[in-house]
Protein backbone atom coordinates (compact mmCIF):
# COMPACT_ATOMS: atom_id res chain seq x y z
CA UNK A 1 0.00 0.00 0.00
CA UNK A 2 1.61 3.62 -0.89
CA UNK A 3 1.99 6.19 2.12
CA UNK A 4 2.22 10.05 2.30
CA UNK A 5 5.32 11.44 0.66
CA UNK A 6 4.13 14.53 1.10
CA UNK A 7 6.17 16.78 2.93
CA UNK A 8 9.60 14.86 2.36
CA UNK A 9 11.89 16.91 0.76
CA UNK A 10 14.93 17.13 -1.15
CA UNK A 11 17.65 15.42 1.65
CA UNK A 12 14.59 13.63 3.20
CA UNK A 13 13.87 11.75 -0.61
CA UNK A 14 17.74 10.68 -0.49
CA UNK A 15 16.71 8.02 2.48
CA UNK A 16 14.86 6.80 -0.25
CA UNK A 17 17.98 6.28 -2.37
CA UNK A 18 19.94 4.64 0.41
CA UNK A 19 17.12 2.17 0.56
CA UNK A 20 17.69 1.38 -3.13
CA UNK A 21 21.04 0.29 -2.35
CA UNK A 22 20.00 -2.08 0.91
CA UNK A 23 17.21 -3.33 -1.56
CA UNK A 24 19.84 -4.47 -4.05
CA UNK A 25 22.18 -5.76 -1.50
CA UNK A 26 19.35 -8.03 0.38
CA UNK A 27 18.20 -9.73 -3.29
CA UNK A 28 21.74 -11.20 -3.39
CA UNK A 29 22.68 -14.12 -1.66
CA UNK A 30 26.06 -13.26 -0.92
CA UNK A 31 24.84 -10.27 0.42
CA UNK A 32 26.64 -8.46 3.56
CA UNK A 33 23.50 -8.16 5.40
CA UNK A 34 19.76 -8.78 4.89
CA UNK A 35 16.98 -5.93 4.80
CA UNK A 36 13.78 -7.04 3.98
CA UNK A 37 12.32 -3.62 4.95
CA UNK A 38 14.46 -1.87 2.65
CA UNK A 39 12.01 -3.07 -0.77
CA UNK A 40 9.05 -2.66 1.74
CA UNK A 41 9.80 1.17 2.15
CA UNK A 42 10.11 1.79 -1.79
CA UNK A 43 6.97 0.12 -2.50
CA UNK A 44 5.07 2.25 -0.41
CA UNK A 45 6.75 5.44 -1.52
CA UNK A 46 5.65 4.30 -5.22
CA UNK A 47 7.59 6.36 -7.66
CA UNK A 48 9.43 8.93 -4.95
CA UNK A 49 13.00 8.59 -6.57
CA UNK A 50 12.14 9.15 -10.78
CA UNK A 51 12.78 6.72 -13.65
CA UNK A 52 14.17 3.34 -12.82
CA UNK A 53 17.09 4.09 -15.15
CA UNK A 54 18.62 6.28 -12.77
CA UNK A 55 17.84 4.03 -10.04
CA UNK A 56 19.84 1.36 -11.80
CA UNK A 57 22.96 3.79 -12.72
CA UNK A 58 23.03 5.22 -9.20
CA UNK A 59 23.05 1.72 -7.78
CA UNK A 60 26.12 0.55 -10.10
CA UNK A 61 28.01 3.97 -8.21
CA UNK A 62 27.14 4.09 -5.05
CA UNK A 63 26.06 0.79 -4.05
CA UNK A 64 29.58 -0.50 -2.26
CA UNK A 65 29.89 2.89 -0.21
CA UNK A 66 26.09 2.15 1.18
CA UNK A 67 26.55 -1.62 2.06
CA UNK A 68 30.09 -1.75 3.35
CA UNK A 69 29.29 1.23 5.65
CA UNK A 70 26.03 -0.72 6.36
CA UNK A 71 27.90 -3.60 7.31
CA UNK A 72 30.82 -1.74 9.05
CA UNK A 73 27.99 -0.17 11.20
CA UNK A 74 26.18 -3.28 12.21
CA UNK A 75 29.65 -4.76 13.20
CA UNK A 76 30.11 -1.79 15.35
CA UNK A 77 26.58 -1.43 17.15
CA UNK A 78 26.26 -5.29 17.88
CA UNK A 79 29.86 -4.62 19.58
CA UNK A 80 28.49 -2.00 21.46
CA UNK A 81 25.57 -3.99 22.46
CA UNK A 82 27.72 -6.99 23.58
CA UNK A 83 29.64 -4.22 25.98
CA UNK A 84 26.23 -3.35 27.70
CA UNK A 85 25.24 -0.47 25.43
CA UNK A 86 21.94 0.10 25.66
CA UNK A 87 21.05 3.04 24.29
CA UNK A 88 21.09 3.65 20.66
CA UNK A 89 20.98 6.98 18.92
CA UNK A 90 19.97 6.83 14.71
CA UNK A 91 21.03 10.24 13.75
CA UNK A 92 19.28 11.23 10.46
CA UNK A 93 17.98 7.54 10.67
CA UNK A 94 15.65 8.08 6.78
CA UNK A 95 14.58 4.69 6.23
CA UNK A 96 17.06 2.95 8.11
CA UNK A 97 15.22 -0.27 9.37
CA UNK A 98 18.18 -1.71 12.52
CA UNK A 99 14.97 -1.45 15.22
CA UNK A 100 13.57 -4.20 13.55
CA UNK A 101 16.36 -5.77 11.63
CA UNK A 102 18.47 -5.93 14.27
CA UNK A 103 18.41 -8.26 17.13
CA UNK A 104 19.01 -5.89 20.40
CA UNK A 105 19.90 -7.23 23.77
CA UNK A 106 16.77 -6.70 26.40
CA UNK A 107 16.50 -3.48 27.76
CA UNK A 108 17.91 -1.36 24.40
CA UNK A 109 16.39 1.65 23.60
CA UNK A 110 16.98 3.26 20.04
CA UNK A 111 16.15 6.59 18.99
CA UNK A 112 15.26 7.39 15.61
CA UNK A 113 15.86 11.26 15.00
CA UNK A 114 14.68 12.53 11.68
CA UNK A 115 12.79 15.52 10.09
CA UNK A 116 9.13 14.96 11.02
CA UNK A 117 7.34 13.89 7.55
CA UNK A 118 10.18 11.23 6.89
CA UNK A 119 9.40 9.75 10.32
CA UNK A 120 5.69 9.59 9.76
CA UNK A 121 5.98 7.92 6.60
CA UNK A 122 8.54 5.25 8.14
CA UNK A 123 6.21 4.92 11.49
CA UNK A 124 2.97 4.56 8.80
CA UNK A 125 4.81 1.79 6.74
CA UNK A 126 5.95 -0.22 9.66
CA UNK A 127 3.07 0.15 12.12
CA UNK A 128 1.80 -3.37 10.23
CA UNK A 129 5.22 -4.97 11.91
CA UNK A 130 4.68 -3.68 15.52
CA UNK A 131 6.27 -6.18 17.99
CA UNK A 132 8.78 -7.19 15.42
CA UNK A 133 11.30 -4.59 16.93
CA UNK A 134 13.73 -5.80 19.77
CA UNK A 135 14.45 -2.48 21.59
CA UNK A 136 12.23 -0.09 22.59
CA UNK A 137 11.98 2.28 19.13
CA UNK A 138 11.43 6.00 20.36
CA UNK A 139 10.95 8.44 16.67
CA UNK A 140 12.08 12.07 17.62
CA UNK A 141 10.98 13.98 15.07
CA UNK A 142 13.66 17.01 15.16
CA UNK A 143 15.34 19.48 12.68
CA UNK A 144 19.17 18.99 13.60
CA UNK A 145 19.59 22.35 12.68
CA UNK A 146 18.20 23.47 15.71
CA UNK A 147 18.00 22.34 19.50
CA UNK A 148 16.95 18.55 19.12
CA UNK A 149 18.73 17.69 22.47
CA UNK A 150 15.79 18.79 24.18
CA UNK A 151 13.24 16.99 21.99
CA UNK A 152 15.48 13.65 22.27
CA UNK A 153 15.30 14.21 26.07
CA UNK A 154 11.66 14.30 26.39
CA UNK A 155 11.53 11.07 24.09
CA UNK A 156 13.57 9.78 27.49
CA UNK A 157 17.07 10.12 26.54
CA UNK A 158 19.39 10.02 28.99
CA UNK A 159 23.16 11.74 29.32
CA UNK A 160 24.20 9.34 32.01
CA UNK A 161 24.10 6.27 30.31
CA UNK A 162 26.66 5.82 27.91
CA UNK A 163 25.04 6.04 24.33
CA UNK A 164 26.09 4.28 20.92
CA UNK A 165 25.58 6.98 18.41
CA UNK A 166 25.16 6.91 14.59
CA UNK A 167 25.71 9.54 11.91
CA UNK A 168 25.38 7.78 8.85
CA UNK A 169 24.91 9.10 5.04
CA UNK A 170 24.92 12.73 6.84
CA UNK A 171 27.99 14.19 7.29
CA UNK A 172 28.51 15.45 3.46
CA UNK A 173 25.02 17.43 3.60
CA UNK A 174 26.22 19.90 5.88
CA UNK A 175 28.72 22.70 5.95
CA UNK A 176 31.86 22.55 8.34
CA UNK A 177 29.70 25.10 11.27
CA UNK A 178 27.03 22.59 11.02
CA UNK A 179 29.46 19.47 11.51
CA UNK A 180 30.80 21.30 14.12
CA UNK A 181 27.57 22.05 16.14
CA UNK A 182 26.07 19.12 15.39
CA UNK A 183 28.93 17.12 17.10
CA UNK A 184 29.34 19.89 20.19
CA UNK A 185 25.48 18.73 19.99
CA UNK A 186 26.42 14.61 20.38
CA UNK A 187 29.36 15.53 22.51
CA UNK A 188 27.41 17.19 25.14
CA UNK A 189 24.66 14.20 25.31
CA UNK A 190 27.48 12.10 25.62
CA UNK A 191 28.41 9.95 28.97
CA UNK A 192 32.03 8.11 29.20
CA UNK A 193 31.95 5.12 27.37
CA UNK A 194 29.87 6.01 24.72
CA UNK A 195 30.72 5.46 20.82
CA UNK A 196 30.27 7.64 17.83
CA UNK A 197 30.35 5.85 14.23
CA UNK A 198 29.83 7.76 11.09
CA UNK A 199 30.61 7.79 7.00
CA UNK A 200 32.02 10.53 5.43
CA UNK A 201 33.66 11.53 2.13
CA UNK A 202 34.85 14.64 0.38
CA UNK A 203 32.96 15.39 -3.09
CA UNK A 204 36.35 14.90 -5.31
CA UNK A 205 35.63 16.02 -9.12
CA UNK A 206 35.36 12.47 -10.08
CA UNK A 207 32.27 11.47 -7.89
CA UNK A 208 30.87 15.05 -8.62
CA UNK A 209 31.32 14.16 -12.39
CA UNK A 210 29.74 10.69 -12.04
CA UNK A 211 26.99 11.67 -9.98
CA UNK A 212 26.24 14.35 -11.82
CA UNK A 213 25.01 12.56 -14.91
CA UNK A 214 22.85 10.81 -12.47
CA UNK A 215 21.60 13.73 -10.81
CA UNK A 216 22.53 17.03 -10.55
CA UNK A 217 19.95 17.46 -7.84
CA UNK A 218 22.30 15.04 -5.27
CA UNK A 219 25.33 16.98 -5.80
CA UNK A 220 23.69 20.03 -4.92
CA UNK A 221 22.75 18.48 -1.57
CA UNK A 222 26.76 17.80 -0.68
CA UNK A 223 28.98 20.37 0.73
CA UNK A 224 32.04 19.73 2.99
CA UNK A 225 30.78 18.20 6.46
CA UNK A 226 34.13 18.40 8.62
CA UNK A 227 37.32 18.93 6.40
CA UNK A 228 39.72 17.11 9.06
CA UNK A 229 37.48 14.23 10.24
CA UNK A 230 40.12 13.88 12.79
CA UNK A 231 40.81 17.20 13.60
CA UNK A 232 37.11 17.59 14.29
CA UNK A 233 36.80 14.54 16.01
CA UNK A 234 39.77 15.60 18.58
CA UNK A 235 38.26 19.12 18.70
CA UNK A 236 35.09 17.44 20.69
CA UNK A 237 37.33 15.26 23.05
CA UNK A 238 36.83 12.06 20.81
CA UNK A 239 39.57 9.46 20.38
CA UNK A 240 39.17 8.76 16.63
CA UNK A 241 39.35 5.59 14.74
CA UNK A 242 39.36 6.04 11.15
CA UNK A 243 39.57 3.66 8.57
CA UNK A 244 39.52 4.41 4.53
CA UNK A 245 36.78 2.90 2.87
CA UNK A 246 38.31 0.83 0.55
CA UNK A 247 40.25 -1.12 3.15
CA UNK A 248 36.87 -1.86 5.31
CA UNK A 249 35.68 -2.85 1.80
CA UNK A 250 38.29 -5.22 0.86
CA UNK A 251 37.88 -6.71 4.20
CA UNK A 252 34.39 -7.99 2.76
CA UNK A 253 35.67 -8.94 -0.43
CA UNK A 254 34.43 -5.28 -2.40
CA UNK A 255 35.75 -2.83 -4.30
CA UNK A 256 34.23 0.79 -3.94
CA UNK A 257 32.95 3.17 -7.35
CA UNK A 258 36.39 4.09 -8.46
CA UNK A 259 34.61 8.06 -7.73
CA UNK A 260 35.60 6.72 -4.18
CA UNK A 261 38.55 5.57 -4.47
CA UNK A 262 41.64 8.04 -3.58
CA UNK A 263 43.36 8.69 -6.51
CA UNK A 264 47.26 9.13 -6.99
CA UNK A 265 46.05 12.73 -6.39
CA UNK A 266 44.10 11.96 -3.59
CA UNK A 267 41.34 13.73 -4.86
CA UNK A 268 38.35 12.51 -2.88
CA UNK A 269 39.04 10.30 0.21
CA UNK A 270 36.22 8.50 1.86
CA UNK A 271 36.04 7.33 5.46
CA UNK A 272 34.39 5.30 7.83
CA UNK A 273 34.99 5.76 11.57
CA UNK A 274 33.94 4.60 15.46
CA UNK A 275 35.19 7.05 17.59
CA UNK A 276 35.05 6.30 21.78
CA UNK A 277 35.05 9.44 24.35
CA UNK A 278 38.20 10.07 25.67
C1 LIG B 1 21.12 9.90 2.86
S1 LIG B 1 19.84 9.80 4.04
C2 LIG B 1 20.58 8.69 5.19
C3 LIG B 1 19.56 7.98 6.02
C4 LIG B 1 20.10 6.88 6.94
N1 LIG B 1 21.03 7.36 7.92
C5 LIG B 1 20.70 5.76 6.14
O1 LIG B 1 21.93 5.68 6.04
O2 LIG B 1 19.92 4.98 5.59
C6 LIG B 1 19.97 11.38 4.88
C7 LIG B 1 18.91 11.60 5.96
O3 LIG B 1 19.27 12.78 6.70
C8 LIG B 1 18.08 13.44 7.08
N2 LIG B 1 18.42 14.84 7.37
C9 LIG B 1 19.16 15.68 6.61
N3 LIG B 1 19.20 16.90 7.16
C10 LIG B 1 18.44 16.84 8.30
C11 LIG B 1 18.10 17.78 9.30
N4 LIG B 1 18.50 19.04 9.26
N5 LIG B 1 17.33 17.37 10.33
C12 LIG B 1 16.89 16.08 10.39
N6 LIG B 1 17.20 15.13 9.48
C13 LIG B 1 17.96 15.52 8.44
C14 LIG B 1 17.19 13.28 5.86
O4 LIG B 1 15.83 13.52 6.18
C15 LIG B 1 17.50 11.84 5.45
O5 LIG B 1 16.62 10.94 6.04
Amino acid sequence: MERDVTGIDAIGRTAFAVATLRAAEHRIPEGLFTDPYAERFLRAAGDVLGPRHRAQAFVTLMRTQAVVRTRFFDDHLRAAAERGCRQVVLVASGMDSRPWRLEWPAGTTVFDVDQEPVLRFKSAVMEDHAGLDTATRRAVPADLREDWAARLRSEGFRDDLPTAWLIEGLLYSLDEQASDRLLATVSGLSSPGSTLAFDHFEVGPSLRAATDRISPGLTRLWQTGPTDPAAWLHRHGWQPDLHELADVAARFGRTPHPAYNPGPQTEGRSWLAAATLA
